[in-house]
This record gives C-alpha cells, sequence and structure tokens, in this order.
C-alpha cells in the first residue's frame, strides 16, 4: 500500500495572548509558546491577528516572523489593513477567515461562494507576494467549488460542527459531519486544492480527521494551550502528535 503522506501539526498560539491579555502584561509570552511548540515538533505555528486585536498583536507577528524557523500560518480577515500587513511580512501561509466582532471564535467558515470576486481580487497580490493562500471553509462542495475558481490553493476544512457534536453526545450528528469530512476532502483534492482542517478538535476528535489520507496539515490551538496547563506544552504536543500518527498509520 502507498503509504499516507506525513500530516503536519499547526499549533495556534492565541491563547496564550488571550490569558497575556487578561492582565494587559507581557506573561505569557507567545512567542516563548511558539519556541517551545517548534522544539516540541510542530511543523507550523499559527496566529490569528483579529481585527479588534483581542488576542494576538501587531507586535506577536512581527516577533513571531524574526524568530520562527517553521512556517507561521497567518490567519486574518478579508479586510485592507489585514492584506497591507500580510503583504508587509509575507508569511508562508495566509489563512482567510470570517470575523464577526461578537463571536467568542470563529464560528463558521467563510461565504466564498457569495463573495467570489472580491476574494479574487483580494487573494491575487498575497498569492503574488509568494503567500500560499489557503480559505477557511464548511464542509460544503459549493464553497469548494469556489475556492478553488478563485485561485486558493489551500482549503482549510472547519471542524467546529463535527468536535461540538461530539462533546454534546450527538453521535449521529458527529457521525454525518465526520462523513461530509471526509467526501469534501477527497473532492476538494480531486480539484487540485490542498487540504488542511481544524477547529475545537482535541485527543478525542483528532484521530478520524487524521486518518483522511487527503488532509495534510491540521491546526489546532485551544485545546492544546488549555492541556498544557495541565500536562505542560511539550507533552501536550508530544501526545497530539502520537495520536495523529498513529490515526494515520
Ligand atoms: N483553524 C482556523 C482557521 C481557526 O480560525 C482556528 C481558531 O482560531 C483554528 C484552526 C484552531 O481552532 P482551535 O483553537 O479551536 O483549536
Amino acid at each position: 500500500m502507498k503509504p499516507l503522506n506525513k500530516l503536519r501539526l499547526g499549533v495556534n498560539i492565541d491563547h496564550v495572548a488571550t490569558v497575556r491579555n487578561a492582565r494587559g502584561g507581557a506573561y505569557p509570552d507567545p512567542l516563548r509558546a511558539a519556541k517551545l511548540a517548534q522544539e516540541a515538533g510542530a511543523d507550523g505555528i499559527t496566529a490569528h491577528l483579529r481585527e479588534d486585536r483581542r488576542h494576538i498583536s501587531d507586535a506577536d507577528i512581527d516577533g513571531l516572523m524574526d524568530v520562527l524557523s517553521i512556517p507561521l500560518n497567518f490567519e486574518m480577515a478579508a479586510t485592507q489593513e489585514m492584506q497591507q500587513i500580510a503583504l508587509r511580512h509575507k508569511p508562508h501561509a495566509v489563512c482567510i477567515v470570517p470575523e464577526k466582532r461578537e463571536e467568542r471564535t470563529t464560528e463558521g467558515g467563510l461565504e466564498v461562494a457569495r463573495e467570489e470576486n472580491k476574494l479574487a481580487h483580494f487573494i491575487a497580490p498575497l498569492r503574488e507576494a509568494g503567500c500560499r493562500v489557503s480559505i477557511f471553509i464548511a464542509a460544503d462542495q459549493k464553497q469548494i467549488d469556489a475556492a478553488a475558481r478563485i485561485g486558493a490553493q489551500v482549503i482549510e476544512l472547519h471542524t467546529g460542527a463535527y468536535c461540538d457534536a461530539h462533546a454534546e453526545g450527538r453521535f449521529e450528528a458527529r457521525d454525518a459531519e465526520l462523513v461530509s469530512l471526509r467526501d469534501m476532502s477527497a473532492y476538494a483534492n480531486s480539484l487540485g486544492l490542498e487540504v488542511h482542517a481544524g477547529h475545537g478538535l482535541t485527543y478525542d476528535t483528532v484521530q478520524p480527521i487524521a486518518a483522511f489520507p487527503e488532509v495534510m496539515e491540521l491546526n489546532i490551538g485551544h485545546f492544546i494551550i488549555g492541556e498544557a496547563i495541565f500536562r505542560g506544552l511539550t507533552p501536550t504536543i508530544h501526545e497530539m502528535r502520537r495520536l495523529m500518527d498513529e490515526a494515520r498509520a
């Protein structure tokens, strides 16, 4: 049997900044977490510079660009301000996410199909600058088709509905979400899109997603940072890596 490609783990450090910002000082430092994650075997670091700067700050992005030797996946809304910041830094990857001020986290995928023209123009300069452009979407064929048409190289499938259904014990709904995620991973791959996934993943939910052969990268944040309180960041990342590799084997 053909061996599966190694699945990459992107560690999202946003919530180290959430804790720091609760007191308004410099501790805990997201850059220190990023360096530790890098040493622990993370394949990339993800950080979302929100318009309201509720966690990651502009200075954090400057610092990450300076210190990391693994790729930075810069998550951002499709705004002019964020585009300028991305074009200044030229991170390895840019992931376009929907953003609402009142939401607690990125609640749904981007409506690519409805804003196809606008998004096509928005991502073109980012691609020209050499950034790998990813679009965060639901497992919906219409959105995948639109992502391919606008010239995105990558789609990241939103796993939040799957993880919520699991956490709430709605197992039929969870399994239906998994089927959509599996089918849409295969469909996106058939169009030549690289497939990533993330949102809400935990030790309990990561393996079925990691087992999809088309998925090349998982971006995981909240659970890893939360679990690190109890286990430490390095062992938490090692265990996530182990579960991913086990599912992939
Ligand atoms: N991928 C994307 C595009 C996201 O917006 C987020 C949340 O910032 C994640 C992955 C990580 O989600 P979580 O923090 O729930 O693991």
